[in-house]
């Protein structure tokens, strides 16, 4: 009974992270066991392992996923042993208030797996977003399975089930970006870039990446920014002005997280404009705007969660428009690299050396 897997566990806050038997039970009802293939490495793990999210140490780690499921539970419909696909950690309840309303990706009540997965001496492990992929198996929730084209490389189609999905949801689904748009986009890191793709691919006719690090904004053009600002050197809001005709941009991203970044974002957008934050802050960050402002100047002051994606019709539409060509994913990809080899993957994020860095199965 069970499977006895590798998996990288977070022991204690701050300590590194290593590799470690997991015990996965069988699927039990409502759940899925998934063959992992691919898991991108990405900031919310080392936050976890940082006990930047909570003390239920230990984690296991990994959340970016994408595999073969293996075993489905008694009554789950829909997915079956063999189906490919991206791990989601919006499991939709379909009955809470949001969900009932029609607005699912709002879901308020998503699902994890009902069994943990363990230790070898039986202490449960508390999975990183109620996925915990860096392993060779995982138990989810069978709705965290959202199936999709199986000819992507499965390392660029797991970067769609957290950070990349963020970004380009931040543009297209909260921010709205539209055909002949302006969009300016603060923090180029995977989540930054995946709103600048999200952008080019609405038709936005003007994008503005804005970085500290002019690596970031090689990459960014490499996107599709049409112009890049080096916020260290010269000041955004004016830099973002001068490049909309004076007005400022339709639509700012925030991809960092940080409550000077949010004011540039919030002084760099056109009247009307929408202010996007989908980097994530701490606890200990305050922000202080002139709320005559916040009146005066109209539009909307958005937060993103997960892109406000639905996985059931954001992953299968993204990896097609991907095959097509038109959704340049592998640019993501600044490494692959072996299950071993995430604490070293940590040190290359902190640096900003990487974009992803991709574990392969
Ligand atoms: N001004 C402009 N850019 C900045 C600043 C700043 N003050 N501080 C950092 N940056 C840039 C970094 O140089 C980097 O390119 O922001 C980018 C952040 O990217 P990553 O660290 O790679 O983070 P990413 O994975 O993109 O996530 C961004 O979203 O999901 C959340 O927790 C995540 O809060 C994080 C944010
Ligand atoms: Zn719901
Ligand atoms: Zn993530």
């Amino acid at each position: 009974m069970g499977s006895s897997v590798a998996g990288i566990v977070a022991g204690g806050k701050g300590e590194p992270v290593a590799l470690t038997e997991v015990i996965v039970a069988d699927p039990g009802p409502g759940e899925a066991l998934v063959r992992v293939q691919a898991c991108g490495v990405c900031h919310t793990d080392l936050h976890y392992k940082q006990g930047g999210i909570g003390e239920d140490f230990p984690y296991l780690l990994g959340h970016e996923a994408a595999g073969i499921v293996e075993a489905t539970g008694p009554d789950v419909t829909g997915l079956e042993p063999g189906d490919f696909v991206i791990l989601n950690w919006r499991a939709v309840c379909g009955q809470c208030r949001a969900c009932s309303r029609g607005r699912p990706w709002y879901c308020f009540a998503t699902h994890n797996a009902t069994q943990k997965m363990t230790l070898a001496d039986g202490t449960p492990l508390s999975a990183a977003l109620g996925i915990g992929a860096f392993a060779e198996k995982t138990l989810v929730a069978a709705g965290q399975c959202t199936k999709v084209n199986p000819a992507i490389a499965p390392g660029v189609a797991g970067l769609l089930g957290c950070g990349v999905m963020a970004g380009i949801g931040a543009a297209i689904n909260t921010g709205g970006v539209s055909r002949g748009d302006s969009v300016a986009v603060i923090g180029c890191g995977g989540v930054g870039d995946g709103a600048i793709l999200g952008a080019r691919l609405a038709g936005a006719a003007t994008i503005i990446a804005v970085d500290i690090d002019d690596r970031k904004l090689q990459w960014a053009r490499e996107f599709g920014a049409t112009h890049v600002i080096n916020s260290s050197a010269t000041d955004p809001v004016e830099g973002i002005r001068e490049l909309t005709g004076g007005f400022g941009a339709d639509v700012v991203v925030e991809a960092i997280g940080r409550p000077e970044t949010y004011q540039q974002a919030f002084f760099a957008r056109d009247l009307a404009g929408v202010v996007v934050l989908v980097g994530v802050p701490t606890p200990d960050m305050r922000l202080e705007l002139p709320l005559l402002e916040v009146f005066g100047r109209g539009g909307a002051l958005k937060s993103s969660w997960y892109g406000d994606c639905l996985p059931s019709r954001d992953f299968p539409m993204l990896v097609d428009l991907h095959l097509e060509g038109r959704l340049p994913l592998e640019k993501f990809v600044s490494e692959t690299i072996a299950l071993g080899d995430v604490e070293e993957a940590f040190a290359k994020m902190e640096r900003g050396d990487v974009l992803r860095s991709v574990v392969i199965f």
